[in-house]
């Protein structure tokens, strides 16, 4: 079974968020169960494309409306991953030291018309095409349209919906850029009187997934304007929750940690780190520690922590460590609260994947107080360190966490509010007295199964029950 997935990130390759871990995952798992799982991503100019060396494979031009540009398919010269990634380069579009900017209309349009061009030379097809977010949303349109009389019309697109919230909205007058279609169907790439990429995926594709149960259940009532088509399309469409790679995440060999540890030692080698962190951050090892990692942005409830964090200060003994940026007013009211609380509070503003992996493994709770959360990997990869997730009930936070009352191993509130993030936290700051129970449950998180397997599976039955004629 051959597998193409489209993607604009894919871990270690470019990661912005959860969408380049799950990319630089899953293809492994599916090959591991057999499946030839490659993937499509934009060539970038970042780290790793500046370290490794590159060769190319095809070369050819597309046009963007009556622009005309070159491109290079190209793949690693030694084989580092274990899948095949195949680069689109294309230097005065996708070539830039970021993955998403404000001129993404056609730079995303150009990536995926170029994949599509390169998967129709190849000898042996791809058996299924699997698109992730908006970024590649019109695959499934223009396979279906614009190369309607080719090979590529056969081919099952399937496409992954990691966020909602955003879909790639343009105008009208960048419509001439898309590959010639008949006029009429024009309709499917529409929503609301504008060209709508994920709008467009969720008409087209063959099967449409999301990255929870919950999240899809979600999706039908607010999906920011295209709940009504999701429940159109509900017939094709799934929840399948994420997994996570527990070859890289994993506090055993995880090379970015201070000290590895197993289950059994968890309780050293999880201070280790903690030591660390609370030494580089001034903050007090002796304290129950409670972190957050992530997108400072309204999704992930992040406005809301100057508040809680200011009032969870005042009221308990215990220190806070925040990894993050995005909102500038957020970024900006946690640096005054730094000031504020000194050696008790702390945060590093930017993005630090070593030092995500150091708080993963040191951190005593991880805060993940959701107002989106399609699936959500960082209560996963806690849950590995043996670190206790305080979470939102949404999403894949909801598929993922049982609280501590209802036989479970974490801390689970109705509301994205000041008021229940501190109290959850005071729940958890009880918790962490009674240190037996304490030590039952971090032992227990680290063996919770959430490795990839069972997921890779489902996605091959899925690709499996679709039948083409
Ligand atoms: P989302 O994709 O919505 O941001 P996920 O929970 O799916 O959320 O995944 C977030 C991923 O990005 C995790 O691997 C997390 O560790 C990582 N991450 C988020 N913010 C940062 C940061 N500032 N520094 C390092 N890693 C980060
Ligand atoms: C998105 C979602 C996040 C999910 C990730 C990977 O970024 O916001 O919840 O875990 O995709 O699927």
């Amino acid at each position: 079974m051959k597998i193409v997935h489209i993607s604009a990130e894919c871990y270690p390759v470019a990661k912005v968020g959860g969408l380049a871990d799950v990319v630089g995952a899953l293809p492994k798992y599916q090959n591991q169960l057999g499946a030839d799982s490659s993937v499509i991503m934009p060539f970038y100019n970042n780290t790793f494309t500046r370290k490794h060396n590159f060769e190319s494979v095809y070369n050819s031009k597309i046009h963007l409306g009556y622009i005309e540009y070159d491109f290079d398919i190209l793949k690693l010269s030694t084989q580092i991953l274990e899948f095949d990634v195949f680069f689109i380069d294309i230097p005065t579009l996708l070539y830039k030291d970021y993955v998403y900017s404000n001129d993404d209309t056609d730079r995303f349009l150009a990536f995926q018309i170029a994949a599509l061009d390169w998967i129709l030379t190849l000898n042996k097809k791809p058996d299924y095409i699997h698109c992730h977010d908006h970024h590649t949303g019109l695959i499934p349109f223009m396979a279906q349209e614009s190369y309607k009389y080719s090979a590529l019309n056969k081919i099952p697109v399937i496409t992954t919906i990691h966020n909602a919230q955003y879909q790639g909205w343009f105008k009208y007058h960048h419509l001439y850029k898309i590959p010639d279609f008949d006029n009429n169907n024009v309709g499917l790439l529409d929503w609301n009187g504008i060209i709508n990429p994920l709008a467009a995926a969720i008409k087209c594709a063959w099967r449409i997934t999301t990255v929870s149960p919950s999240y899809m259940e979600e999706l039908m009532i607010n999906a920011n304007g295209l709940e009504g088509l999701l429940r159109a399309e509900n017939a094709k469409a799934v929840g399948i929750l994420n997994g996570i790679d527990t070859e890289v995440w994993n506090p055993e060999t995880d090379k970015y940690l201070i000290k590895n540890y197993k289950v059994s030692s968890n309780q050293s080698g999880k201070l280790a780190n903690k030591k660390w962190l609370c030494t580089e951050f001034n903050l007090n090892p002796e304290k129950p520690l409670f972190a957050f990692i992530g997108r400072l942005v309204g999704e992930k409830g992040s406005d809301l922590f100057p508040d809680a964090f200011n009032v969870a200060l005042r009221n308990n003994d215990i220190s806070i460590l925040l990894l993050g940026s995005g909102d500038p007013n957020t970024e900006e009211r946690l640096n005054a609260l730094k000031n504020e609380n000194e050696g008790r509070y702390n945060n590093f503003i930017g993005y630090d994947e070593r030092l995500s992996h150091i708080i993963y493994a040191g951190a005593d709770f991880l805060l993940m107080p959701s107002r989106v959360e399609p699936c959500g990997l960082n209560q996963m990869y806690a849950l590995r360190y043996g670190t206790i997730p305080i979470v939102r009930s949404i999403g894949g936070l909801k598929d993922t966490i049982i609280d501590i009352e209802n036989d479970g191993f974490g801390f689970v509130h109705k509301e994205a509010s000041v008021n229940d993030i501190c109290y959850s936290i005071e729940r958890a700051v009880n918790f962490y007295k009674a240190k037996t129970e304490l030590k039952k449950i971090k032992k227990y998180i680290m063996q919770i199964d959430h490795s990839w397997g069972n997921s890779a599976k489902q996605y091959i039955k899925l690709y499996k029950s679709i039948t083409t004629n």
